[in-house]
């Protein structure tokens, strides 16, 4: 059986005439940069995650680095973040001119270990960037603790998100701000690029808002050297199409993600995802550990299943950072989960079928191939 990591075309086809007629609608009015579609889209996403202000921009990476640059980041700044993730939550950092420092995940949730954080402060340290990976929040608490005991802002990663909580609260929400990619394989997913940040401080907004335009808050009046940043109108009216449904969607992935627990759980060959305290996944990644995991992607992509690897080298081990004079064994634990995590097929369409199927070949790949056969343990 053919298992595709992600169905756009299965998840769009339900809605296709809503999608539609949205696309006319913003047409029609030629809205297309910034504009009316826009401002409705921020203020449901606001209502949805509970904060008071969202600001629409272009993508996820500049929702962090306006989001960073509003709280004053500048030149020998420095932000704590971790290596396991996506290369854009240290390139916003560093878009800035201030530096990435890294602490290592928990080996449980992949998220950062509170326990190392303090270590990690220095006097140079402006913010503290938890990311929330493969949509699950944080362990926030220990976190907010922290940076409010060394007075420093919180600025969540949740770009793998959306819908997620800790304690209730939703990710995005619990910070000073929160950062959103939009990226069309996201939870809530655009047709093309888009990002937002929440945030319910009204100056920080305000900061954010002037950022994305060029600086201006009034047209041709620039206070601010800013950048263009805006949201474009069709990918907001998809949104607020896509947002309706964003619910339903993270439930289905809650229960593949039971399914693939059941399935898999008792397996001695595979670590399956730990459910942190106080958190609900939205699974935008269900990713397991393996050894030999390239093999065993490979063995598997033979049987027609999609696989991917989030992410195969930790940031601080990336060839852009190799200025940051980190080296192998810097941060264990990021660097093991790099070698082992394999992301299964995950997307709300997924059949029981196609997740038996999944796990089926991935425990025999694992059980009884050869080494020849690519799946040797
Ligand atoms: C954790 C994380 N941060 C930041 C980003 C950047 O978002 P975008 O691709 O929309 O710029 C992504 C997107 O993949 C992400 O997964």
């Amino acid at each position: 059986m053919k298992v595709p990591f992600l169905d756009l075309k299965a998840h769009h086809a339900p809605m296709r005439e809503q999608l539609d007629a949205a696309i006319a609608e913003v047409m029609d009015a030629g809205a297309f940069a910034g504009g009316p579609f826009v401002a409705k889209f921020e203020k449901e996403f606001a209502a949805y995650c509970g904060a008071a202000h969202a600001i629409g921009v272009g993508n996820g990476t500049d929702a962090l680095w306006f989001a960073l640059l509003a709280s004053g980041l500048g030149p020998k700044d420095e932000v704590i973040t971790i290596p396991s993730t996506f290369m854009a939550t240290a390139e916003a950092i560093s878009f800035c001119g201030a530096k990435p420092v890294f602490v290592d995940i928990e080996e449980s949730t992949y998220t950062m270990d509170p326990a190392l954080l303090e270590k990690a402060i220095t006097p140079r340290t402006k913010a503290i960037l938890p990311v929330h990976l493969f949509g699950q929040c944080a362990d926030m608490d220990p976190i907010l603790e922290i940076a409010a005991r060394h007075g420093l802002p919180v600025i969540e990663d949740a770009c793998q998100a959306h819908g997620a909580t800790y304690k209730g609260k939703k990710a995005g929400s619990i910070g000073r701000a929160g950062c959103f990619s939009f990226y069309p394989g996201k939870n809530l997913g655009a047709l093309g690029e888009a990002g937002a940040t929440l945030t319910n401080d009204a100056e920080l907004a305000g900061k954010i808002r002037c950022l994305r335009d060029h600086g201006q808050a009034r047209k041709y009046y620039h206070s601010h050297i800013g950048w263009n940043g805006r949201m474009d109108g069709i990918q907001a009216a998809v949104l607020s199409v896509k947002l309706k449904q964003l619910d339903v969607s993270n439930q289905r992935r809650r229960s593949h993600a039971l399914l693939y627990d059941e399935l898999l759980g008792g397996t001695e060959e595979i670590i399956i995802p730990a459910q942190g305290r106080f958190c609900q996944s939205v699974y935008h990644i269900y990713a397991v550990r393996v050894k030999d995991r390239d093999r065993v992607l490979e063995a598997l992509a033979e049987k027609g299943i999609s696989c991917g690897i989030h992410y195969p080298i930790p940031v601080h081990l990336q060839e852009a950072y190799r200025f940051l004079g980190w080296r192998e064994g810097s941060f264990p634990v990021a660097e093991r989960c790099a070698a082992e995590f394999l992301s299964l097929p995950m997307f709300p369409e997924l059949t029981g079928e196609q997740i038996h199927a999944v796990a089926d070949e991935l425990k025999r790949c694992l059980s009884s191939a050869s080494p020849r056969a690519g799946c040797a343990k």
